[in-house]
């Protein structure tokens, strides 16, 4: 480190002030994209008029207000009713077939943000006749995301909008069937709320959702660095069920994680892979299981760097004794 780098010392600060957000509140932004995490920061800095990050650490320590408004920041909610409309309509012709002959669908949606992701899959599986056996599980780590997701309220300009995403996704309804106007907000219909579990779960912390059929994760990971990316590609790997289906975000991929070739291509365009029976290897375990961040940790990293090329050359030796017909 170059004692007088400002970028040095300002990494250093804000590698202290995340710290310190998980020590005391259980927060773990650790690792996050720096990039983004530095605008959040900023952006915070600016609006409580503080100079210093060292002083956004004393006031995330000592004022639990700060903390909750910097935490709110951190949480980037942007989100629209069938988003990427392409992708909604793949998830009706190709996904949803699919599944129709199991006696009961779990689906896990991750991230879920303000709901409107949420409630785009209730209103499709209300149009092919799968609500009744189907139970959607909506997680976010922010609860005030959650609470305005469970209270379904929008407001009508972007009901108007959503509605032309909803044609574009192949809705076959009229979509204000879908809502209660109430002055300038519209309020979506309780019976598309009547199969829905909205809970907390931080993706960076909480454990497995288990025996999913379909996961969604959507524009999320773009927000995390590739440590806490393959962290959550493990949980996912988990929780669903072999021949279920992973969606991401049309700027995401599985094929850069070590858990790639756990999953087949179904659509690559929409981001939808689907689970094989490949099971998870020894390395892939390894290299998910502590939370380190090797920019700052230089020697933890370089020892965890070693540790990781043994085990690869362990799997690779498992691996041929198994061709050979051993274990
Ligand atoms: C940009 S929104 C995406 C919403 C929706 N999936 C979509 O594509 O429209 C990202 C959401 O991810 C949530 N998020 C970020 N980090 C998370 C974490 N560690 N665990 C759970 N949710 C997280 C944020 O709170 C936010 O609601």
């Amino acid at each position: 480190m170059d004692y007088y780098d400002n970028e040095d010392n300002e990494n250093l600060e804000i590698m202290l002030l995340l710290e310190a957000m998980n020590a005391k509140y259980g927060y773990d932004f650790r690792n996050y994209a720096k990039a983004s995490i530095k605008r959040r920061i900023r952006h915070r800095m600016s609006i409580a008029g503080i100079k210093k990050i060292t002083e956004v650490i004393e006031r995330v320590i000592y004022d639990r207000e700060f903390f909750i408004e910097l935490l709110g920041d951190f949480s980037i909610s942007t989100t629209e009713m069938f988003r990427d409309p392409s992708f909604f309509q793949a998830l009706r012709k190709s996904i949803f077939p699919a599944l129709q002959h199991l006696p009961f669908i779990k689906i896990w949606v991750a991230g879920c943000s303000t709901g409107e992701e949420v409630y785009s899959i209730a209103i499709m599986l209300k149009e092919e006749n799968l609500s009744d056996k189907t139970m959607i599980y909506a997680t976010d780590y922010s609860d005030k995301s959650l609470s305005a997701a469970k209270e379904g309220v929008f407001s009508i300009k972007s009901v108007k909008q959503y509605a032309s995403n909803y044609n574009d996704a192949g809705g076959i309804q009229s979509f204000s069937n879908y809502f209660t106007a109430k002055g300038d907000v519209a309020v979506i219909d309780k019976s598309l709320r009547h199969n829905v579990v909205f809970s907390i779960h931080n993706l960076a912390s909480d454990g497995v959702f288990g025996e999913m059929n379909i996961i969604l994760c959507r524009n999320v990971l773009i927000y995390f660095n590739r440590e806490l990316q393959n962290k959550v590609f493990d949980l996912f790997t988990k929780s669903l069920e072999e021949g279920g289906f992973l969606c991401l975000g049309s700027k995401e991929t599985i094929r850069l994680s070590p858990f790639s070739g756990n999953y087949d291509e179904v659509l690559n365009d929409e981001k939808i892979y689907k689970r094989n029976t490949r099971p998870v290897s020894y390395s892939q375990k390894i290299d998910n299981n502590p939370v380190v961040t090797p920019e700052f940790v230089t020697k933890g990293g370089e020892l965890i760097r070693a540790m990781k090329s043994k085990i690869e050359e362990l799997d690779c030796l498992i691996s041929g004794v198994q061709g050979k017909g051993g274990v």
